[in-house]
Parts: structure tokens; C-alpha cells; sequence
């Protein structure tokens, strides 16, 4: 009984054995054809997939039957002997066959670790886009085939690593950003000290905050405004203007509101309106453009003589402004209520639409008009949001804006 369990075994054992060399076989085979096998696809990396399922199916029957051969020899049976010799030599084989294997995975593996696609052939300068993609092309571009990578606009470069800045290559030092700055990125310029604009452009202005700034060419402009025209990057700071015959040194503000606002009156957080003159222009006290947000000064240049069409009206802080045509405020004088309809081109409410709002406008009230953002009867009380921004002199109720948010500011453009 226990004889022919064994026998019944060592046959089993046989089928399987033989069943698992027709398997190994049969992958043999498929691999040997290069046919395409499988959804892993038809190129490079599909093969290597074979090839290293081929190794592990290999090692199974490798394991298989070293481990079969040990108890086949273990029994002493000279019967045995040399289907034993038949399965050592099935063994070597099998493990020649992995070595072999193992000598073709190692240039495919490596290959396909370093590129992308199906026949892991699919990289820029060793770079697969997949595994590599923000440094790929150096992050500027796509490599669109082998070693080719297809640069983003504004890039250049076998691998896409040199800027350029309006057409020209950050290496042409002498032409980049007009040779007065570094062309650090696409379209990017860093210009040196005292130059502006998008690539650096040639300075017309020259002077800085500590001398007052004036036209590089000796010609002299009129207001704040017409130097932001002749140089659209110029900076805010100090400049002459010579509105007439004699130079002023004034602060322009060249980024608020469009630009080109040059600085006339100031009213200081305490105390009263000085200027009483329906915008007229009239001057009062001591202009000085470096008090522009001094506490306790109050002071309005002369501005009949500087070519202007808007006024800016803010508190110190920026926080609360109205943008007006001057002419809306000059004239139109005379009715006796505060009905009066004007049209605010931009405020601190509606910075980019225009709306209209109801002023004083009395005959023989030049203190007038009262503004703020919204309608005159809007400012009932002593609060944030009910202020106003330019008004009666001695008024006690509505200053608040004016004393708590840094006095009053006004530009003309
Ligand atoms: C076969 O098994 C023996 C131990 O029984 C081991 O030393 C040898 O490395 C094995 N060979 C293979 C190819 O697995
Ligand atoms: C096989 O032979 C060896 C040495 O000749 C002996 O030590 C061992 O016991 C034998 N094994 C069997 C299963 O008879
Ligand atoms: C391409 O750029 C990458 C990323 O910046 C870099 O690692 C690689 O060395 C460059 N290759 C060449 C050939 O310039
Ligand atoms: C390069 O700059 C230009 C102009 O500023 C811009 O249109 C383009 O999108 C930029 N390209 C890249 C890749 O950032
Ligand atoms: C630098 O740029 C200028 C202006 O585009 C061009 O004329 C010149 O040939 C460039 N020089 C070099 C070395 O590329
Ligand atoms: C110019 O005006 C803007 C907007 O009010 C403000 O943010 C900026 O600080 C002013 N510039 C200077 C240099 O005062």
C-alpha cells in the first residue's frame, strides 16, 4: 500500500514536472519569436516585461526541481539514476537560461529606468519627461523625441535653458535689456539702479529723490504729467516742473489712478480747509513736497500756472479718494441748494466706473463744493463711512476722515 502511494506521488510529480517544462518551453518560445504578447504592448518595454516574468516563471521551476531532485536522490535508487542525470541537466539549463536572461535585462532595464515611452527611447539629455518633468528641457519646454526639446516661447537652447528678453539672448550682455540690466528669465529684465521699464529702457529722466529729476535733454516739462508722457516709467518721487519761469521742485505720483498727479495741497489731520478758492489754484502757506504726509502741515502751491484737467482728492492714507474733472468743480456756480449734479470719474467706492453724485455748488460760497463719495446730504454724521474729503472750513461734524486717516491730499493732472 505505502509502495503504490509513493509510486502514485513520483508519477504525479512527473506529470507536473513535465507539464511545467512545457510551460517553460512554451514562454521560451513566445519570447524567442518576439511576437507581441499582451496588453504591456509591443515595443521595448513590453519585451522587458516578458523577459522578467520569463526569469520568475524560470526561478519556480528552477526551485521546483532542485528541491524534487534532492529527494529523488535522497532514496539511493540506482532506478533512479538517470531520469535523475535528465532532470540535472533539464536544471543547468534552465538556470543558463536565466543567466542569459539576466545578462539582456540589465542595458533594457536601465534604458527603460532613464527613458520614457514604449521602446524607452523617449528622452531629452537623459531626462524622461515623466519621471523628470519639471527639470525636463530645463522646465522650459517639452522633448517632444529623442535629445529634441521643443522650447517654450521666450526660451532657446538645445535644452530650452537660455532666457531671452525681447528677442534677444540673456548671453548679449551688451543688447539684453538695452545692456542696462540682466535678463534673468523669459521676457524678464532686472535693470540696474535708476532704470525702468519692461526691458530696461534707455533713461530720459535723470535726478534722483535727493536731487529733484529733470529731462536727461535739459528741456523742461510743465507738470508731472508731462514727464509720465515722455517716460510712461518714470518713478514716483521728486521732480521740477517749471510751469512758468521758474522751476518748483513738486512730488509726482506716477502709479495712482493712471499716473502723472502732481502733489499741490495738503490739509494737516487737525485744524481747517485753508483754501477757500472753488479750485481755483491759489496758493497758501509754505508748499513743501517732502511734508506729503507730515503730520500737523498745511500748505497749497500755486497751481494756476501747471496745465491740468483732473483732481485727486485723498486722505493721507490712500483710503478714502475721489477722481474728478477740474472744470466740474471750477464752474457752475450760483444755485442755492446742494443739488448741484456732478460726475465723479473714479472713487475709493467705484474705482472704475464713473458715477454722479450731488454737490453744493452756492453762488457766493467759495468754500464750496463739500465732496465726498457719495451725495453732499450723505454726510449726516461724525463717522467712518458719512465724511467728507474736502469742505467747509469750520465745520465741526464731519471732518473725520480728514482726522483720522492722515489729513487730506490733493494732485492735479
Ligand atoms: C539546489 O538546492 C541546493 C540545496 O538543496 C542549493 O545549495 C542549490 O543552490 C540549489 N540550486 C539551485 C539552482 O537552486
Ligand atoms: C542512502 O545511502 C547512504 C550512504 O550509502 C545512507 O547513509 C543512507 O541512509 C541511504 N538512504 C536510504 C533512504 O536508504
Ligand atoms: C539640461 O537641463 C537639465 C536641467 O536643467 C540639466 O540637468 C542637464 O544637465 C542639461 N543638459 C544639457 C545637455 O545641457
Ligand atoms: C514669455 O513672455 C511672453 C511675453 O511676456 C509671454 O507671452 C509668454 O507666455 C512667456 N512664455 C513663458 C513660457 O512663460
Ligand atoms: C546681440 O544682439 C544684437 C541685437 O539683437 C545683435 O545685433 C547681435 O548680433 C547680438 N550679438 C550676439 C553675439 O549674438
Ligand atoms: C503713489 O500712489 C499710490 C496709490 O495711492 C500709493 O500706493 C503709492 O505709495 C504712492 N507712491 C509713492 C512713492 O508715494
Amino acid at each position: 500500500m505505502k509502495q503504490a502511494i509513493m509510486t502514485l506521488k513520483f508519477t504525479s510529480f512527473l506529470i507536473a514536472s513535465i507539464s511545467m517544462l512545457f510551460i517553460y518551453l512554451s514562454v521560451c518560445q513566445v519570447v524567442d519569436a518576439a511576437t507581441c504578447t499582451n496588453s504591456q504592448g509591443c515595443g521595448v518595454r513590453a519585451f522587458l516585461a516578458d523577459l522578467q516574468q520569463e526569469v520568475s516563471q524560470l526561478d519556480c521551476i528552477s526551485s521546483k526541481l532542485n528541491n524534487s531532485i534532492a529527494i529523488l536522490m535522497s532514496t539511493n535508487s540506482s532506478a533512479l539514476n538517470s531520469q535523475i542525470k535528465t532532470r540535472v541537466k533539464q536544471l543547468n539549463k534552465i538556470e543558463a537560461a536565466k543567466k542569459m536572461l539576466s545578462l539582456e535585462i540589465a542595458p533594457l532595464n536601465d534604458q527603460c529606468n532613464k527613458q520614457d515611452g514604449d521602446n524607452c527611447d523617449l528622452a531629452c539629455f537623459g531626462l524622461a519627461p515623466s519621471k523628470y518633468p519639471s527639470t525636463v528641457c530645463s522646465g522650459h519646454g517639452v522633448c517632444s523625441s529623442l535629445d529634441v526639446c521643443s522650447c517654450y516661447p521666450g526660451w532657446s537652447g538645445s535644452n530650452c535653458s537660455l532666457a531671452s528678453c525681447n528677442g534677444i539672448l540673456a548671453t548679449n550682455t551688451s543688447s539684453v535689456c538695452n545692456g542696462r540690466g540682466t535678463c534673468v528669465s523669459n521676457n524678464t529684465c532686472v535693470c540696474n539702479s535708476g532704470v525702468y521699464g519692461p526691458y530696461c529702457e534707455p533713461i530720459i529722466i535723470t535726478g534722483d529723490d535727493t536731487t529733484g529729476r529733470r529731462m536727461a535733454n535739459g528741456v523742461a516739462k510743465a507738470s508731472c504729467l508731462e514727464f509720465y508722457q515722455a517716460y510712461p516709467y518714470a518713478e514716483s518721487g521728486f521732480y521740477y516742473i517749471k510751469p512758468q519761469t521758474t522751476e518748483v521742485l513738486v512730488y509726482c505720483n506716477m502709479t495712482m489712478s493712471g499716473g502723472g498727479f502732481t502733489f499741490v495741497r495738503r490739509v494737516a489731520a487737525a485744524g481747517w480747509w485753508p483754501l477757500n478758492d472753488n479750485f481755483g489754484g491759489s496758493g497758501s502757506g509754505i508748499y513743501n513736497p517732502r511734508s506729503l504726509s507730515a503730520a500737523g502741515v498745511t500748505f497749497g502751491l500755486d497751481y494756476s500756472n501747471i496745465p491740468r484737467t483732473q483732481v485727486l482728492i485723498t486722505t493721507g492714507d490712500g483710503v478714502h479718494w475721489i477722481l474728478v474733472n477740474l472744470d466740474q468743480l471750477t464752474s457752475g456756480y450760483g444755485g442755492n441748494d446742494c443739488t448741484a449734479t456732478i460726475t465723479l470719474l473714479a472713487s475709493s467706492i467705484s474705482p472704475n466706473t464713473p458715477y454722479s453724485v450731488q454737490v453744493c455748488k452756492r453762488g457766493n460760497f467759495n468754500e464750496d463744493p463739500w465732496l465726498t463719495t457719495h451725495n453732499h446730504f450723505y454726510m449726516t454724521t461724525d463717522s467712518e463711512s458719512h465724511s467728507m474729503l474736502w469742505g467747509e472750513s469750520s465745520n465741526t461734524y464731519w471732518p473725520y476722515w480728514k482726522t483720522s486717516h492722515g489729513g487730506i491730499n490733493v494732485f492735479i493732472r
